[in-house]
Order: C-alpha cells, then sequence, then structure tokens
C-alpha cells in the first residue's frame, strides 16, 4: 500500500518513473512499497504516480512520436534498434529474472528461460519493421491506388505481474516496429523490472520520448493513460472486470484497443493419450507459475474410462513437487504473487469446498518449513467437480485444478466450450483424426495437441468470447499497432461530372 517515505525503511531501494528520457520523481513526492512473495517482506519503494504524471508522459510520447528524430526514421533504422535493444536483454536477462523473482515469486528458472526468450521476441519484430508492405490494388476507376500501413501514435502498454518484461515486450516490440511511441504501467505489484529494463531501452538509442514509465495504482496512474485524448490504441493484459472497464473508456474517444484477459481452459484427455505424458501435460497447465497464468489448464476433462488410474498418477507426481524459495532452481511451486492474490485463493478453495467437491490434494495453506512466511498455497486438486459449479466456471488464478469427467468426444466439446472465456486449451490424444476434430471445435485462441503451455514468438496469441480482443504475436499483431490508409491518383485526362461521384 502507498507509504509516506519517510515512514518506510530507507534501506528499500527505490524507484522513480521514466518520462521523456529521464528518471523523474512523483508528482505526489510519494513512494510505496513493493514486497517480495518469498519473505511477504518489502524490498523496494515504487514512485506512486497520478495524472499529472501521466498527462506528462504521454505528452512526452506524443512529442516524440511527431518529432523527426523518430517519425522520420527509416523502418530498417527502427529495426537496428530493436536488434540492439534485444542483445542487451539478453546480456542482462539473467539480472532482469532476479529481478522479477524478487517482486512476483515466480520460479528464477520459468522468470530465467522467459528473459532469455524475449530477445528472440525483439528480434522478431526487429526483422517485419521494414517488410510491413502496402499494395498496389487494380482499380475499377481511371485512378492509381494502392494502400500504406501507418502507425497510430502514442500506444499505452498496461502489464500485469505474472509476466513482466514477456508480456511487455509482446506489446512494445510490434508497437515500436510499427513506429509508435509508447507509455508503459507495470503493475504495482511488480515496477521494479520495467525501470531497469527502460535504461536498456536508453542505452540502445531510442530516441526520448519514445518509450516513457508511469508507475502507481491502477486507478491513479493508469486511468488517466487510458482517458488521454492523445492516446490512440491501449494494449492490456489482465483481469477480466479491469479490461472491460478500460474497453468502455476507450470507447468513449474510439481508441484502439486489444485485450488479453482471463480464462478457464480446458486440459482434455482422452483414454487413448499417453498418460505418462498427459499427466506432466496436466501439471504443467496448473501448477507450473503456481497457477498464476492466463493460459492454466484449470478444467482438467478425464475420459470416465481411465478417470480414476489417472487421477491416481496425478495426485502421486504433483505430490513430489518441491515447494519453497523459488530463486533455488530446485524448487517447482513457488509463492503466490502477492496477499490479495492469496486470499483470493484460498476464497475460491472454500468455495468448492461449500459446493461438494472431493479434495484429493492440497486445499489449503502450505505450512511446510521450507515456505517460512510466504504467501504459499499447497497444490490442490478437486475431483466430483461439475461444470456448473463457481470453481469450474470462475478465474481462480492459483494452484487449484478441478477434474471433470467425460464419456465421449461429444461431451468433452460440451463441457471445453462450456465457459465465457476462450483463451487456450489442451488435448491428449494419440488418434490423429480426433486431434484435428478437436482443434476445430474447442473455442480457444489457442489449442495445444499433446503439449501445453507452449508459445512462440511467431504464433499469433489471444482470446475467444470474453478472453479477449485482438491478438499478439506473430505477423499479424503489427497490424494491431497501424492503421491502414488508401491513396488514390487519378489517371483520368479530365475531372468527370463533379454532381455525380461514381
Ligand atoms: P488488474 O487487471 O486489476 O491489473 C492489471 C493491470 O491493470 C495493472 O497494471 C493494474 O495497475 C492496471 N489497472 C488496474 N485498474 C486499472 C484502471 N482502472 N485503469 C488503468 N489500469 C488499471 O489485475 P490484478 O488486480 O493484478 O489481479 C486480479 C486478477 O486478475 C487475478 O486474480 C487474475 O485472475 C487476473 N489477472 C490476469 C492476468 C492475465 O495474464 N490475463 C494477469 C494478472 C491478473
Ligand atoms: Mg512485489
Amino acid at each position: 500500500m502507498a507509504a509516506n517515505p519517510a515512514l518506510t525503511d530507507p534501506a528499500l531501494e527505490r524507484f522513480d518513473m521514466y518520462i521523456d528520457g529521464e528518471f523523474v520523481a512523483p508528482s505526489s513526492g510519494e513512494y510505496f512499497e513493493s514486497f517480495d512473495p518469498y519473505t511477504a517482506r518489502p524490498w523496494a519503494l515504487i514512485a506512486r504516480g497520478n495524472a499529472d504524471d501521466a498527462q506528462r508522459a504521454v505528452e512526452a510520447a506524443h512529442r516524440a512520436f511527431n518529432d523527426p528524430a523518430w517519425r522520420s526514421m527509416h523502418p530498417s533504422e527502427r529495426g537496428a534498434l530493436l536488434r540492439r535493444l534485444a542483445e542487451l536483454v539478453r546480456e542482462n536477462a539473467d539480472r532482469l529474472a532476479e529481478l522479477e523473482v524478487q517482486d512476483n515469486g515466480k520460479l528464477l528458472s520459468e522468470m530465467a528461460a522467459q528473459l532469455r526468450y524475449v530477445p528472440s521476441i525483439y528480434h522478431y519484430y526487429a526483422g517485419l519493421a521494414d517488410k510491413i508492405e502496402g499494395a498496389v490494388v487494380p482499380s475499377d476507376k481511371p485512378a492509381f491506388t494502392f494502400t500504406r500501413h501507418e502507425a497510430l501514435g502514442v500506444c499505452v502498454g498496461i502489464i500485469p505481474w505474472n509476466s513482466p518484461l514477456m508480456l511487455t515486450a509482446w506489446k512494445l516490440a510490434p508497437a515500436l516496429a510499427a513506429g509508435n511511441t509508447m507509455v508503459l504501467k507495470p503493475s504495482e505489484y511488480t515496477s521494479a523490472s520495467a525501470l531497469e529494463f527502460i535504461k536498456l531501452i536508453e542505452r540502445a538509442g531510442f530516441p526520448k520520448g519514445v518509450v516513457n514509465v508511469v508507475t502507481g495504482f491502477g486507478p491513479e496512474a493508469g486511468q488517466p493513460l487510458v482517458e488521454h485524448p492523445m492516446v490512440r490504441k491501449v494494449a492490456f493484459t489482465g483481469s477480466s472486470a479491469t479490461g472491460a472497464h478500460l474497453y468502455s473508456i476507450a470507447a468513449r474517444d474510439i481508441k484502439r484497443v486489444s485485450l488479453e484477459l482471463g480464462g478457464k481452459s480446458p486440459n482434455i484427455v482422452f483414454d487413448d493419450a499417453r498418460l505418462d505424458n498427459a499427466v506432466k501435460g496436466a501439471v504443467a497447465g496448473i501448477f507450473a507459475a503456481t497457477g498464476q497464468t492466463c493460459i492454466a489448464g484449470s478444467r482438467l476433462l478425464v475420459q470416465r474410462s481411465i478417470h480414476n488410474e489417472f487421477v491416481d498418477r496425478l495426485v502421486s507426481f504433483a505430490k513430489t513437487a518441491k515447494m519453497g524459495n523459488p530463486m533455488q532452481l530446485e524448487t517447482q511451486v513457488g509463492p503466490v504473487t502477492n496477499l490479495p492474490q492469496f486470499e483470493k485463493v484460498l476464497g475460491y478453495i472454500d468455495i468448492a469446498k461449500e459446493e461438494g467437491v472431493e479434495t484429493v490434494l492440497g486445499g489449503t495453506r502450505a505450512e511446510r518449513p521450507e515456505c517460512g512466511d510466504g504467501w504459499f498455497v499447497e497444490p490442490t486438486i478437486f475431483t466430483g467437480v461439475r461444470n456448473d459449479m463457481r470453481i469450474a466456471q470462475e478465474e481462480v488464478f492459483g494452484p487449484v485444478l478441478s477434474i471433470i469427467p467425460f464419456d465421449d468426444d461429444e461431451e468433452a466439446v460440451a463441457i471445453g466450450n462450456d465457459v465465457v472465456f476462450g483463451l487456450a486449451a489442451g488435448v491428449w490424444t494419440e488418434n490423429t483424426r480426433r486431434a484435428i476434430m478437436m482443434s476445430e471445435r474447442l473455442q480457444a485462441g489457442t489449442v495445444w495437441v499433446n503439449t501445453y503451455r507452449a508459445v512462440s514468438y511467431a504464433m499469433p496469441f489471444g482470446g475467444y468470447k470474453r478472453s479477449g480482443l485482438g491478438r499478439e504475436l506473430g505477423q499479424q499483431a503489427i497490424l494491431e499497432y497501424m492503421q491502414t490508409k488508401s491513396v488514390w491518383i487519378s489517371t483520368a485526362e479530365e475531372m468527370a461530372n463533379p454532381f455525380v461521384i461514381g
């Protein structure tokens, strides 16, 4: 929560915002504490931004957008800057990963792998920067007609706490490749890494104002960014409630929006699957990242003929998961990122128990000595779940798995699609025809067959139904940050009847 610097531990590291090429103190003069989820203690102070800071950042980004230093830069040169940035991230990947772990408690092994992958995202869009081609269109009128794709202007990126710098890259890389400028608003729970990352933006040589970072709480520091009339696009990842709220604000002045929201993804195991792999896939779906991912396979649909055997195998495998300090490479399940999240997860466990599920693993706060005072929840597995229960319909965002039996393909599809979300789905089968049919019929932006949680810079990512709007990653994402202009050059000798345009 917000804290007066005079009252907080002066030993805590302090992070200022970054606006118009400079680190600046917040206009409020206030800082708030950021916590380490493993110790449940504050470790850093973050600038508490407000509407004034948001205003300054948007104005800086707007000036930068109109400055020839950026606006007239050839796309190949923008690509070269992005490549330089990629290499700087690569050199600093391990340090940035440690910073993220300190703030969000995810495993160092996972965050280091993510940060070592982030350079590939910048390289991919660096390569695209000078390959965004319009088309000469054969016209039915006497005219030479062609299209151009142009940048939008100032974009705002609102980032959650679960994978801060990776989700930043998903937005920033295409936005910059397309020639936009950006204001980033990291989560109030994990702001530090963005402020280390911005130093690399500076070192790569981006002109001042092209990328800015405003920190603070969502309604205070984030919302004024979304409301600002100079902003042309909002790219958001986070909760469905906040996403819908920001969508309605952006609608007031017709801003572009892309939203990457919640999920309740079905992970479907058929009796012809390789069960050893499917067990690992179920674990990857819900216990990796302590279940704190939008693509969590939080509903495990298991064919009835193998249900009991599969549950036994899954429980005995999940039981061996090592919990504890996320900085240690052998740890497999870390803490939950913040106190509200910890309370939310335990709250859903209570709801499920009241709904009458059977707890076959966990179901409590983790009291193991290796978990100390951290916000740990035992890996939890429920059986006897019906798909109409709240535990099967609502996003928990924690290590809580609901197992639902099914009889045949028809029923698997019906249960799989019977949620408001549609972010991802997993299918475990050795039958090719079944794999193809399931991939066609499941309403989800990503369908994985015999794998789970695989993501690539080259593959579009986004949601069906209430899981989101627009796509990140892949070639099409760059067009989410561009607008198309149609240019007409008449080839007619004489202007036709001016009263009748055909
Ligand atoms: P949130 O959606 O409120 O926060 C995400 C980002 O939006 C943060 O940067 C926050 O400061 C910002 N924000 C919040 N209110 C805002 C406003 N009025 N205007 C502008 N920006 C605003 O999510 P939160 O509170 O961190 O987590 C709550 C739940 O959201 C989780 O339990 C989980 O279910 C879901 N979530 C989903 C994520 C995903 O990857 N899709 C990531 C993080 C959370
Ligand atoms: Mg933190």
